[in-house]
């Protein structure tokens, strides 16, 4: 686990009139869930990007735990991302679907196979091992992209609007299974919503964005 800071950091898109962050300093606390709350191009997606190393910081500096990643390639930084639209792989398996980034990386089968098993079982996916994304439910998908997430071991996690892409039903039902899983995982985590309500929910800390600034901090 590690916490997260960010240096007056800065991300200012080429071609654009203004920063889409202006210069953001956040500490996120070892084993944290923060939740970013905006409205659409507030700039939340582009503080995951900054931190997971998908987008170049134009100014000031990231840290995961005392390590300055401001430079550090993306696969190297230890942060995790699920993305808006799970991104699953359909002609695999959830097995597959939650290994794959453990093969990419040279994984042996038996240690893959074990850490696939043990991320399954931490999110209630042991049952669905066999299926292949089609045949599951959009919650379900989700937690197959959150397996695939943690089954790398990251230090810092990061969920972006989990919940917009579900119907109103699986919103509410994932709304209060997530908080659980989150705590399982027991990772530091930066997830990311429109709604206020949400972000209450599923952070142990709202912080709200504006163009890239933070309004307000709560408890
Ligand atoms: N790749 C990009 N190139 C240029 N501008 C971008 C890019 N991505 C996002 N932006 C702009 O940056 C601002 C913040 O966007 P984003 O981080 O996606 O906000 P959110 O995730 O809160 O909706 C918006 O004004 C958006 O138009
Ligand atoms: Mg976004």
């Amino acid at each position: 686990m590690s916490s997260v800071t960010f240096l007056d950091a800065q991300r200012w898109y080429p071609g654009a009139d203004a920063p889409a962050v202006p210069g953001l300093d956040l500490v996120v606390g070892d084993g944290e869930v923060v939740a970013l709350l905006g409205p659409a191009g507030s700039g939340k997606s582009t503080v995951l990007r900054m931190l997971a190393g998908l987008e170049e910081v134009s100014r000031g500096r990231v840290l995961v735990g005392d390590r300055d990643v401001t430079s550090v390639p993306a696969r190297e930084r230890g942060v995790a991302v699920v993305f808006q639209n799970y991104a699953l792989h359909p002609h695999l398996s959830v097995a597959e679907n939650v290994g794959y980034a453990l093969e990419l990386v040279g994984v042996a089968e038996d240690e893959r196979r074990a850490r696939v098993e043990e991320a399954a079982a931490l999110l209630g996916l042991t049952d669905l091992l066999d299926q292949r994304p089609e045949a599951l439910s959009d919650g379900q998908r989700q937690r197959v992209a959150l397996g695939r997430a943690v089954v790398r071991r990251p230090q810092v996690l990061c969920l972006d609007e989990p919940l917009s892409n579900l119907d109103l039903a699986m919103r509410a039902r994932a709304l209060s299974d997530l908080p659980g899983l989150l705590a399982r995982v027991g990772v530091t985590t930066l997830v990311t919503t429109r709604e206020p309500v949400e972000a209450a929910v599923l952070g142990h800390r709202v912080v709200e964005l504006r163009d890239g600034r933070v309004q307000q901090r709560q408890r």
